[in-house]
């Protein structure tokens, strides 16, 4: 490579590290939406059991006659990590879902009550059957959703590289949990001047304002003995019932976060204690040698 040839490559890397954060933000129409505090952040973060319970509850009452969670099993409730469902209680619901089986020996596909290693069962046949319920919009599968979305940036361009660089140091990852979160809770009244299609809901986060779900999270959705309280006693206000949805769907999407956040940490500091060891050994080894 030439000096001149050298120099160039050197000036199109400095004017793409430069130009991928205007670009970024060019493309960043949407409103700003403020993080959260959640018990799954950062390096140390573990999901919260009783939160993981409370939210399967909100997605069963709340959101599971349109969105489905296809690629959590029902085993998936009862092992470690997650909400550690009582087995027994998660048959018991399981068996009230009919799945789709066979061939059997006479060839036939039959239909019998799911079991722990099923599937949960999607509340419709196929997209199609979706979008001719709900006037042509698509209500997507929750099982992924909280890492297919995310926040914008909306500071200033320049600093926008080390912001980046703030949040990998941080190990910040929760950006669609922060969405989710400002989702379900961003329907307002809209502004006066704002036109609305016929059928759509305003909502502050969501990109564009408009959205064909109707606010799926009501005072009142979960009760306790008549009182807007869970089982375990925490009050079931709308912020609440968020929140707790969204760590459950966090957990969805990464059934293996807290094994995967401990096995991290422990390979790490394995790795410290032997380059530790080996500092000390190589000093040894080349201590006498000249
Ligand atoms: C009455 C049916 C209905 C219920 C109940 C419902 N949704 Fe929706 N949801 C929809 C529809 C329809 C869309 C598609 C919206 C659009 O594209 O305009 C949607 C879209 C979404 C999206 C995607 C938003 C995006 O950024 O694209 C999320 C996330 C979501 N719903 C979460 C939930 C959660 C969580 C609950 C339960 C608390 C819930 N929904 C309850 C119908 C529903």
């Amino acid at each position: 490579m030439t000096l001149t040839t050298g120099m160039k490559t050197l000036a199109a890397t400095a004017l793409t590290i430069v130009a991928l954060p205007l670009m970024a933000h060019a493309a960043g129409e949407g409103p700003q939406i403020e993080r959260q505090k959640w018990s799954f952040a950062g390096f140390f973060g573990r999901f919260d059991q009783n939160q993981l319970q409370r939210g399967f509850q909100v997605y069963k009452e709340s959101c599971a006659q349109c969105h489905g969670l296809s690629r959590i099993d029902f085993r998936n409730l009862v092992q470690p990590g997650g909400p550690v469902f009582n087995e027994d209680a998660v048959k018991g619901l399981a068996a009230t879902y009919e799945v789709q089986d066979g061939p059997n020996d006479d060839g036939k596909m039959f239909k019998r009550p799911a079991r722990l290693s099923d599937k949960i069962p999607p509340p419709y046949a196929n997209e199609k059957e979706a979008r001719s319920i709900h006037n042509g919009a698509y209500p997507p599968d929750l099982s992924l959703i909280a890492r297919a979305r995310g926040l914008e940036y909306h500071g200033s361009v320049f600093a926008h590289p080390f912001h980046l660089l703030k949040d990998m140091v941080a190990g910040y990852q929760e950006g669609g949990a922060d969405y989710l979160y400002a989702l379900l809770t961003g329907y307002v009244e809209k502004p006066a001047d704002f036109k609305m299609v016929d059928g759509m809901n305003y909502n502050r986060a969501f990109p564009g304002h408009q959205i064909s779900m109707p606010p799926p999270l009501l005072d009142g959705a979960i009760k306790t003995d008549g009182k807007p309280t869970y089982q375990d006693g925490t009050p079931a206000t709308v912020e609440q019932m968020a929140r707790d949805v969204v760590a459950f769907l966090s957990w969805a999407g990464d059934p293996k976060h807290d094994e995967r956040k401990r096995m991290g940490l422990l390979v790490m500091l394995y790795l410290l204690i032997t380059a530790v060891l080996l500092y000390f050994a190589k000093k040894r080894i080349w201590k006498s040698a000249h």
